[in-house]
């Protein structure tokens, strides 16, 4: 796919630069809501609307008035090692930004995934800086394809959650050069990004939104970078330092250190006005490129065509499953594809094969239309009497957010009770920031907030209900007041803990399956809660009747038992995997393992398919026939997982991050600062890179991914800057390979370096029996390392093994170069 010709906007910028005084500039530079930016009429200038992002674009609104398309996990994009598909991604969004009025996606997240604890682990790509680097680029031409502007994020080094607001992580030069920094130049470097997200931690003891280092004298001076750089939310601290330091745009408004006080600090002489005029240049410039600024055109005059968003969602999810474990089962073959001749009934078993978590936790959260669970999908692939169904173990021992069973609408009232306004609701999670607010509410008139509606259970029993948020609360269900008081939460805190954080619950309900009945929760605002903007978030919660955990595993074995295979599909939870927190240990919640177990001792083909952003223990690994990694599979999650458990399409993925086989093995465990700081003392061992060095085997090596043909590697002819690598096809199906190139150098040098590291990768699709060749370019940059002393890059000569591999622990074909 062609790249996009970039337009010069410099005339148009320099005019209306020209046009505008102090005050409008400053307040250009300012949120003037939760997401964008003002409108400035006298230059022809519309509000630049800003959106998350990464799996679709949520629109300016954080509800489900107007669905968006959810597509997999960021872990599962990269898992299909095809920057082509990443960029097919991106013109998706692109279009979906587009029917949304959004101008800039807030995307792609392209941290590295240094501890598998990370909260956002799923919202990243990999542990490898180079195939984060293809995949973000592929990502950001695509959204740009379509004349939407993206901010690659978070700029740098925001690899873990706690205490992300003001950690201090301390990584040396040649570490973040090297790790860190790497995949954010590859992709500004290739891709060309009309944005850059500046994160809010700090790296070697300056805040990112003032980093002059990074942002000015890397970003901009070494790499060339001519977009906009905006804070994350709430990052932008101070109003000089900020500026100086290179942050064009503050974000959210309308209290910012941005606008009013950018005005002023520059009338005190603190602040040349120069420096405000490079920030505008650079948000004009944008605006130019997006097509809001008025007497130039875009970018791109003309979107690319219409693209499917439902087939292109099921696409990205069976590419990127990635297939760990494929035994024979006796009599039948390889236990995946199920073969319907041999295979007649199938136990489908699990909390998440009915209630699938299809993306994960934050501020990437999406409200798809629909949402094909893996029952919906195996239930419309098979015929009736093919099919059970049983929970067999419940991972949520928490209440989850209000909604399976739910109809509910929010009622905002004032403080004579007269209503105000009304909103729709996705579920019980209520998020109105800033002027996200229903129509006719405002927050100076806003006195209280009903969550109302209806359940209807869908199990009888004993329901529980609670709450989350701060501020107090009336819970009624059906007719009888469960709770009535306040709930305080920690001061300091991260906003999204309060958000996002432990559920409390407040009471329980004795209801029928099937028999509805109302349910409301009134929250009335407590001024006292600051905060730098007005916000309601709080939320209803609810939690099916709890039954035994045992009697429910003995149900599910029953039932796999009377089938001929069996699939359980194990899950973390939104208390898991999320923005706004860490993981403390990889474990899946509940009693999943021992339903694992239970289900594998009765049924020999018994499939696994793992439903989490990121990696979870699955000690069990041995004794199941098939494991099948779904990540968050997005919205066709449950359609893809048909087509691929039944074999009308193969699981195209590979690890796009290694697999520990328990968290003491990870390389990295450390995600908590002390006295403010994260030293990152492993330096340049993460991932595959670690395992190497410590000599562990993780229980997937990255890279790893069973398809369902087989491939010979015939030849490799590697020079110096590129390889060639032929492959034939020797199963009986089409399938696609993703051939890996990693290097190892033969002399040891006297730096240290990893002992091997991908250096490139191509994915190839061959028909049975037929052969392809790729051509597979080796950068100048895989041979050289950070030269602290020189501030510099250096290629470092000598021998390198060349090795063509299916996966980092199964070279195929390997060959010597000399540098
Ligand atoms: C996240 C960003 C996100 C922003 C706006 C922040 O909390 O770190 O990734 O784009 O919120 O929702």
């Amino acid at each position: 796919m062609a790249d996009v010709p970039a337009p010069d906007y410099a005339d148009a910028v320099e005019a209306a630069l020209g046009a505008l005084e102090l005050d409008a500039k400053t307040r250009l530079l300012a949120g003037q809501d939760m997401w964008s930016l003002p409108a400035l009429p006298e230059i022809g200038l519309r509000s630049l609307v800003m959106s998350d992002g990464p799996i679709g674009v949520r629109g300016a609104r954080w509800t489900a008035d107007d669905p968006s398309i959810a597509l997999p996990s960021p872990t599962a994009l990269a898992a299909a090692w095809d920057p082509d598909l990443a960029r097919r991604a991106g013109r998706l969004l692109a279009q979906e930004a587009r029917r949304k009025g959004v101008h800039v996606l807030l995307a792609p997240t392209v941290n590295l995934h240094r501890s598998p604890l990370g909260g956002r682990h799923f919202e990243c790509y990999s542990e490898d800086p180079c195939l984060t680097g293809r995949i973000g680029a592929g990502y950001v031409r695509g959204v740009q394809d379509g004349g939407v502007g993206t901010t690659v994020k978070h700029f740098v080094a925001n690899d873990a959650e706690t205490d992300r607001l003001t950690v201090d992580n301390l990584i040396a030069p040649r570490v973040l050069r090297e790790l860190y920094l790497a995949p954010f130049e590859a992709i500004v470097e290739t891709a060309r990004p009309w944005g850059v997200m500046a994160a809010y931690n700090q790296v070697n003891g300056s805040t990112m939104t003032e980093h002059r280092h990074l942002q000015n004298e890397v970003l901009r001076g070494e790499w060339g970078f001519d977009g906009f750089i905006v804070s994350d939310w709430l990052a932008a601290r101070s109003t000089a330092g900020a500026l100086t330091g290179g942050l064009d745009v503050a974000m959210p408004g309308p209290q910012t250190v941005y606008g009013p006080a950018l005005a002023a600090a520059v009338r005190a002489g603190e602040i040349p006005e120069s420096a405000v005029d490079a920030a505008v240049r650079r948000v004009l410039r944008l605006a130019a490129r997006v097509g809001a600024l008025d007497g130039v055109g875009p970018a791109v005059p003309e979107p690319p065509a219409g693209i499917d968003g439902q087939a292109l969602a099921r696409e990205i999810a069976h590419r990127g499953f990635v297939l760990v474990r494929n035994e024979t089962v006796p009599g039948r073959g390889a236990a995946l594809p199920v073969d319907p001749a041999r295979v007649r009934r199938i136990a489908l078993i699990g909390a998440a094969a009915r209630d699938a978590r299809v993306l994960g936790g934050g501020s990437a959260t999406v409200f798809p239309e629909r949402i094909v669970s893996p029952l919906d999908g195996l239930s419309a692939a098979l015929p009736d009497s093919a099919l059970t169904y049983a929970v067999g173990a419940d991972p949520s021992p928490e209440l989850v957010p209000a909604e399976k069973g739910f109809t509910l609408t929010a009622l905002c009232r004032d403080a004579n009770g007269r209503v105000l306004g009304e909103g729709s609701l996705p579920g019980g999670h209520i998020q109105w920031l800033g002027t996200d607010l229903p129509d006719g509410v405002t927050h100076e008139a806003l006195h209280s907030v009903e969550v109302r509606g209806r359940l209807v259970p869908r199990e009888s029993g004993e329901h529980l209900f609670g709450t989350r948020g701060l501020g107090s609360f009336r819970l009624t269900v059906d007719g009888e007041v469960l709770w009535d008081g306040a709930q305080a939460l920690e001061a300091g805190s991260d906003p999204f803990g309060a958000i996002f954080g432990a559920p409390a619950e407040c009471g329980r309900a004795r209801l029928t399956r099937g028999e509805p009945v109302e349910v409301s929760l009134l929250h009335t605002v407590d001024r006292a809660v600051g905060g730098p903007l007005p916000a309601i978030v709080f939320t209803l919660l609810h939690g099916e009747p709890r039954r035994d955990a045992d009697e429910l595993i003995a149900e599910a074995v029953e039932a796999a038992r009377a089938a001929d295979a069996a699939v359980v599909v194990v899950a973390t939870t939104e208390q898991v995997e999320s923005e706004g927190f860490d993981r403390t240990d990889l474990r899946l919640p509940g009693r999943q393992d021992d339903l694992v177990r239970a289900v594998a001792a009765v049924n020999p083909h018994t499939v696994v398919v793992v439903n989490a952003g990121s990696p979870v223990e699955l000690p069990w690994r041995e004794d199941v026939a098939a494991v099948l990694l779904g990540w968050f599979p997005g919205q066709e999650g449950g359609a893809a997982l048909a087509d691929v458990l039944l074999g009308a399409r193969e699981p195209g993925g590979r690890l796009p991050t290694s697999w520990p086989t328990t968290l003491a093995d990870a390389p990295v465990t450390e995600v908590v600062p002390t006295d403010g700081r994260l030293p990152y003392t492993e330096g340049l061992f993460i991932g595959h890179r670690a395992y190497d060095r410590a000599g562990i085997t993780p229980a997937y090596a990255f890279g790893h991914g069973l398809g369902y043909t087989d491939w010979r590697y015939e030849s490799l002819d590697a020079g110096a800057d590129a390889v060639t690598v032929r492959i034939r096809n020797t199963g009986a199906r089409t399938g696609r390979e993703v051939v890996q190139i990693y290097l190892a150098p033969l002399d040891a040098g006297e730096i240290e370096r990893p002992s091997r590291w991908l250096a490139g990768f191509a994915s190839v699709e061959a028909a049975p029996g037929e052969s392809a060749e790729v051509r597979i370019a080796l950068p100048r940059r895989a041979f050289e390392t950070w030269d602290e002393d020189a501030n510099a890059w250096a290629l470092r000569t000598g021998s390198y093994e060349v090795h063509a591999a299916h996966a980092l622990d199964d070279s195929r074909l390997s060959a010597t170069v000399e540098i």
